[in-house]
């Protein structure tokens, strides 16, 4: 397990929105699959994919920037959850990784894959344990999801130089939100620091936002 470091698991309970189950024991993972599973043994899946308005806006960016056939490219969604994401990028031509620890969420995901909207390739896996193959995504995204050690690993392996990360999380405005369950400052991101997590990257988009329902920080960011 490479965990044990100064680390932040956001959880997201009911809504996507609302925060956040938060642990830091040493077999977090498993807590982690349980809870998960548990909470995701009571949904059904999506019948409508709605992406998050950030990877639409990233994605239109980075659409400017190269003009390169997306049938081509790999995308890894880390953390992807019932695959909203995963499923809206597919759909747009990318080869689709969708990546999480919870099997009964992958589950629901394949069943919103069933409607025919596109195919995804759902992998199961611990992000304590999983590397990709170095060199592999021209994009990676991450939603909802702070690890401040296993996320910058894994996508300083799996990203290709050139390649465009997508990320949004809660920042520190989350934890005064009379909505939000988080109350650990460990799981929402300081002031400027997402980009900070990643030293070796190009800031193309990076702002901190107070939303309706929540307050995150969105970086686009592409790899040198
Ligand atoms: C708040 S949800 C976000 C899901 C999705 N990205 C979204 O925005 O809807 C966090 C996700 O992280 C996954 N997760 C938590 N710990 C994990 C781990 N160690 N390895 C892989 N996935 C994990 C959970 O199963 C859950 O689906």
């Amino acid at each position: 397990m490479r965990r044990g470091k100064q680390t932040g698991i956001l959880a997201v309970q009911e809504s996507p929105f609302q925060a956040a189950a938060e642990s830091s024991t040493n077999d977090m993972a498993t807590t982690d699959r349980d809870r998960w599973n548990a909470k995701y043994a009571q949904r059904t899946p999506e019948p409508v994919i709605v992406p998050d308005e950030w990877l639409i806006e990233s994605c239109e960016m980075i659409a400017k920037s190269e003009n390169r056939p997306r049938s081509s490219q790999r995308a890894c969604d880390i953390a992807c959850g019932l695959g909203h994401n995963s499923l809206w990028l597919a759909r747009q031509g990318w080869k689709v990784d969708g990546v999480d620890i919870a099997a009964e969420g992958l589950k629901l995901a394949r069943q919103s894959a069933s409607y025919g909207i596109a195919e995804v390739n759902w992998l199961e896996a611990d992000l304590d344990e999983w590397l990709p193959t170095s060199d592999y995504y021209d994009l990676a995204i991450v939603f909802r999801f702070l690890d401040r050690v296993t996320i910058p690993q894994i996508i300083n392996t799996g990203l290709r130089r050139g390649g465009w990360l997508v990320y949004e999380t809660f920042a520190a405005g989350q934890l005064s939100r009379s909505d939000s369950h988080i109350r650990n400052p460990a799981f929402a991101l300081a002031p400027g620091e997402l980009p900070k997590l990643f030293p070796d990257f190009d800031v193309i988009s990076f702002r901190e936002e107070t939303l309706e329902d929540r307050t995150v920080q969105r970086l686009l960011a592409r790899r040198r």
